[in-house]
């Protein structure tokens, strides 16, 4: 796919009905043979809107008008090339707790949570938000995760955490300014509610900052999952992270979680982790299967805020 296709496509799948800013601004991308030359000098994994508009917002750049746009990118290229070469897009969404606490607050306790791909390690704290599914609210905390859902009951409470671990070949750190910036700079620009969102759970993990390790999800996971304390249920989950990976690493790594005590829970995109038979996704962009030891059981929106159970 070209670098245009790349960025069309982005507008058309991705951003339409999102956000019109970035669906404005990647169109205009699509066709702006300077901007997609200036692209065209990195490397391909570092090509994607999502990592340029980020880049540029981080920078103080212009994302609501393309025509202010291309000429902020143009002037200030070698600056953006730099941040786009040395970061990668990792947003942290601490929705997605949301749609992981059903099966949480279901599994024995207390829980030693270990999650690959963490980002800054904002969903390690599922225990400490609240939730509100339809009219039934769940916890006291706060941020409130609004998450509509269908064909389930809602959690009956939270679940008991006694250990939260981090595993990210590049974590970030929520007590300093810098990594919060680059989290809110990766929001899309309408996204006021996400951004808010960000700050109050940013609070939440700064009071009491994880275990976050440097280390890849397969190579480095059972030496992490080996420093769960023993009387807790180990808990490995991942979020929107495996479409990060290869897919020879992701056979890799299921076999690695499987191998482990406790449980796994997967809440990924059904295309980068196959399951063998799923109903059809009810419409709704709900593209994500969450999965339990392997066994999927609902359908899910991507930042957690909806939940179709199937199972
Ligand atoms: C899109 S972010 C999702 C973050 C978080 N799971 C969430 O739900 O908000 C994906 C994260 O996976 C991490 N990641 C990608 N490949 C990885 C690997 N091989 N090992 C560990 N972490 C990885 C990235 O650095 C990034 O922080």
């Amino acid at each position: 796919m070209s670098i245009a296709e790349v960025y069309s496509g982005f507008a058309t799948r991705e951003a339409h009905g999102v956000s019109p800013a970035y669906e404005r601004l990647a169109l205009a991308v699509s066709r702006d043979d300077e901007v997609l030359a200036l692209l065209g000098t990195l490397p391909p994994a570092k090509r994607q809107p999502n990592l340029l508009f980020g880049v540029v917002r981080l920078l103080g750049g212009p994302v609501e008008d393309p025509a202010a746009f291309h000429d902020w990118a143009v002037a200030n290229w070698p600056a953006i090339a730099a941040e786009m070469r040395s970061r990668a897009t990792q947003t942290n969404e601490a929705g997605r707790c949301a749609v992981l606490l059903p099966v949480l607050a279901a599994l024995p306790r207390p829980l030693a949570l270990l999650e690959v791909g963490a980002s800054a390690g904002l969903c390690l704290y599922p225990d400490r938000y609240a939730y509100r599914y339809g009219d039934h609210q769940v916890g006291s905390g706060e941020p409130v995760l609004e998450c509509a859902a269908t064909g389930m009951a809602p959690p009956a409470g939270l679940p008991e955490v006694v250990w939260r671990a981090g595993l990210d070949l590049n974590p970030l750190d929520v007590t300093g300014p810098a990594d919060l910036a680059w989290l809110d700079a990766l929001i899309w620009p309408e996204h006021t509610h996400r951004r808010a969102r960000l700050r109050a759970v940013a609070a939440v993990a700064a009071a009491e900052p994880p275990l976050l390790v440097r280390g890849d999800l397969v190579d480095d996971l059972p030496a992490l999952a080996a420093q769960a304390p023993a009387g807790a249920t180990l808990v490995v989950f991942h979020s929107s992270v495996l479409y990060q990976v290869p897919a020879s690493r992701r056979a890799a790594f299921v076999e690695v979680v499987r191998g482990l005590p406790g449980h796994w829970i997967a809440n990924e995109d059904p295309d980068v982790l196959r399951h063998d038979t799923l109903p059809e996704p009810p419409g709704g962009a709900l593209n994500n299967v969450l999965a339990l030891d392997g066994r999927p059981l609902a359908w899910t929106r991507g930042h957690g805020q909806a939940i179709s159970w199937f199972a």
